[in-house]
């Protein structure tokens, strides 16, 4: 008997609570309904790597290019020693010949287009591999 009158006191507080947070949240729920558009948000912050995963050419580049070197230079979307894929792609179209130009380039190696840094060459790669890998990269459009 002594513990059942503070125990009755505690659960009628409580239901005084859940009804008064239960009032409360009913009000502002039908306040700010209007206000709770934004689920299309998240589909801005998409990355190049999601965006084109399913793209033959995507997945055909970089299984080559994952077999070489270039990752330890070039990152998709941000500059380190290498542009980022993303600038590179910015900057030239995906036509025939600007793939057969920079696939040159890598074979043959090259400096001077995005400074001072010369991209060594790697003259293992077959010419076809290397154009994979270049038209990955320019596939990489923002
Ligand atoms: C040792 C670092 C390094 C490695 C490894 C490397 N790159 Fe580069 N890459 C560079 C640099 C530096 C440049 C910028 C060259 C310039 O300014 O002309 C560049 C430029 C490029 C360009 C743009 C060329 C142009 O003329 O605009 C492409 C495409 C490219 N790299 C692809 C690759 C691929 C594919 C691989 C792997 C096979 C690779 N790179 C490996 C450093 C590297």
């Amino acid at each position: 008997m002594k513990i059942t009158k503070p125990l009755n006191l505690a659960l009628v507080a409580l239901a005084g609570f859940t009804f008064a947070c239960g009032g409360g949240d009913k009000t502002s729920e039908t306040t700010s309904t209007p206000a709770v558009e934004t689920p299309a948000a998240p589909e801005k912050e998409i990355s190049l790597e999601e965006k084109y995963q399913d793209d033959p050419i995507y997945i055909k580049g970089l299984a080559k290019l994952k077999t070489s070197d270039c990752t330890s230079c070039h990152m998709v979307e941000r500059k380190i020693v290498g542009p980022s894929y993303a600038d590179v792609a910015a900057k030239y179209e995906a036509t025939d010949e600007n793939i057969t130009m920079l696939a040159e380039k890598v074979i043959n190696g090259g400096v001077g287009v995005w400074g001072e840094i010369p991209m060594p060459p790697h003259t293992a790669l077959s010419m076809e591999d290397a154009k994979d890998m270049v038209s990955y990269v320019l596939l990489l459009k923002k």
